[in-house]
């Protein structure tokens, strides 16, 4: 092992592209990136948020952060984006897979939810497959196979505890609706947060030897102003009775992105206040 243990959580200079770098969590794994010293690039198809929020991380920190327009579900798109940023930096030497759609449960009333499996929309598979598992793929795909050439670098996939365990569904419940009529979290939620692990140690395995580190890591809910009945169903589930606070992933992003997990590999790190041990 070489440096310091504080020397290993550095990344002076490097270069990190975040998909749904405009979305919330995405925002915090830049400001994880650019403590650390690096260079945070937000890669969004919401370009408007990729920008405003690279800006104001830049501002913050006095430092680099840029925002993209990307469609991670556009193999094309994703490989423009790859080599402008390449021409641009030199190289990406980190990708974190963390764009995915997480649509509110909500139901109109009187209307069967649409969520429920039974008629869960075509469409909607679609949409959700496509950005979390074959956007991760793509995004791996592109950047990964150019750390694998350079035989240098880390591919962090952002899954969930429920890529671990189920959702309890008792806890979208409302009262006074029928049990057909009750909304559930949607099946491609589990669906791609279980596959993202799958991709993550298939990954790990497949460029073990190339120098290319691919772990995920598994957050639990965060605290975004929820409504308070939900708050309580929810923290119930949890050890530690309580969600997350917005920028409790931001230590495991710097450690698993860095030297300082250079031993690790196919890992699955989970922070959730202890939900997936009951
Ligand atoms: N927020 C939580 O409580 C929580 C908990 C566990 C896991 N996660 C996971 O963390 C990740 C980020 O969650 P978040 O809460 O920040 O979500 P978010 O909805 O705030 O951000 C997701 C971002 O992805 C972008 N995006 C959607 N489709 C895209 C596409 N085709 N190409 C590029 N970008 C696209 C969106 O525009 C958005 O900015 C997700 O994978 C989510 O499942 C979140």
């Amino acid at each position: 092992m070489t440096g310091s243990p504080q020397s290993r959580f550095r990344i002076d200079g490097k270069v990190a592209a975040i998909t749904g770098g405009g979305g919330l969590l995405g925002y915090q794994h830049a400001r994880a990136i650019m403590s650390a010293g690096g260079i945070p690039l937000l890669l969004d198809i919401d370009e408007k948020q990729a920008l405003e929020k690279a800006k104001l991380l830049s501002d913050t920190f006095s430092g680099e952060c840029y925002g993209y327009y990307s469609d991670i579900t556009d193999k094309k798109n994703v490989q423009v984006i790859c080599s402008q940023l390449t021409d641009q930096f030199g190289s990406v030497e980190i990708l974190i897979n963390n764009a995915a759609n997480d649509p509110k449960v909500t139901e109109k009333p009187g209307e069967k939810p649409w969520s429920r499996f039974e008629h869960f929309p075509e469409n909607i598979w679609d949409l959700d497959v496509a950005v979390a598992l074959k956007g991760s793929f793509l995004c791996s795909q592109v950047f990964g196979s150019e750390m694998a050439n350079r035989r240098k670098g880390v591919i962090l996939n952002i899954a969930s505890d429920l890529g671990i365990i189920a959702p309890d569904q008792r806890i979208y419940r409302k009262n006074g609706i029928a049990d057909d009529m009750q909304p559930v979290k949607p099946v491609t939620y589990s669906v791609v947060k279980h596959g993202i692990i799958g991709l993550t140690r298939y990954l790990a395995t497949y460029w073990a030897d190339t120098g290319v580190r691919v772990n995920a890591l598994c957050p639990g809910g965060v605290y975004n102003c929820q409504p308070p009945e939900f708050v309580r169903k929810l923290t119930n589930l949890i050890p530690m009775g309580r969600m997350a606070e917005v920028d409790e992933y931001q230590c495991a992003v710097i450690f698993l992105v860095t030297d300082a997990s250079s031993y690790m590999t196919g890992s699955v790190l989970n922070i959730d206040g202890g939900r997936t041990c009951w």
